[in-house]
């Protein structure tokens, strides 16, 4: 397996590249919440850049509404950007349009590749397991405004790591070691990194620790053909 990581995924926007394969990481919080969302019976997901197109998606499908600006929900939305929210009694048979700060405008940066999924910790080994047999993947971090965030970059590690070594590029191996060296206290390296600071500070603590748990999730959002996610395991039935 050949691996490219991405440290911020406006790197991939501004490149001419076009991987065959690339994974979305999110994982504070908006893939964590889009994994959550479709192991609870969220229908299908759709992922978009601003709030008028999110508002103006979710009409014409009659989708409810999630996401955040500035780690908070978006007025007149349904949802947050809090996973927990996205129990089975508010998701399951519902369509979802989400729109959020970053995790939306990296998949909307990765929409060239001709497979794509979304990765985070709590389905990592999942993750691993779609791309088992690929011969090379993207690993496309959302970062934060623009930079790089580390808990995107132990993701990449950890699902590497599932996968075990390949070619890497430098990148890929700084997310690799330092996954390796963390792994089992995440949080200590992690509380220590900004985005996880804000979320505290808001008072979402249980919102890292949820995204934190690593291989609690088995579903894998994975692109369709009109642009709207589902999970993995329901395409391959
Ligand atoms: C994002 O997409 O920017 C994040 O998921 C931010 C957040 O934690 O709400």
């Amino acid at each position: 397996m050949k691996y490219t990581v991405y440290p911020v995924h406006t790197m991939l926007r501004e490149s001419q590249d076009i991987p065959s394969v690339a994974v979305v990481i999110d994982t504070l919080r908006m893939t964590s919440v889009a994994a959550t969302a479709l192991q609870n019976g969220c229908e299908r997901l759709r992922a978009v850049g601003t709030v008028e197109e999110a508002r103006e998606l979710a009409a014409a499908f009659d989708a409810l509404l999630g996401g955040e600006r500035g780690a908070l929900k978006i007025p007149g939305f349904d949802l947050s950007n809090t996973p927990q929210e996205y129990r089975p009694e508010a998701v399951a048979g519902r369509k979802l349009v989400m729109t959020t700060s970053n995790g939306t405008q990296a998949i909307e940066s990765a929409c060239r590749a001709e497979k794509l999924y979304l990765g985070c910790l709590r389905n990592a080994g999942a993750v691993a397991e779609c791309l088992r047999g690929e011969a090379e993947v993207a690993l496309v971090l959302a970062g934060t405004g623009g930079r790089f965030s580390l808990e995107d970059a132990l993701t990449a590690g950890a699902i590497m790591d599932r996968l075990g070594p390949g070619e890497m590029d430098d990148m890929a191996m700084a997310a690799w070691t330092l996954y390796r060296q963390n792994r089992g206290d995440l949080h200590s390296l992690l509380s220590q990194c900004r985005h996880y600071q804000k979320l505290v500070r808001l008072g979402l603590e249980e919102d890292v620790a949820f995204c934190l748990q690593e291989d609690v999730c088995g579903s894998v959002p994975m692109r369709c053909a009109d642009n709207w996610f589902v999970d993995v395991r329901r395409e391959l039935k």
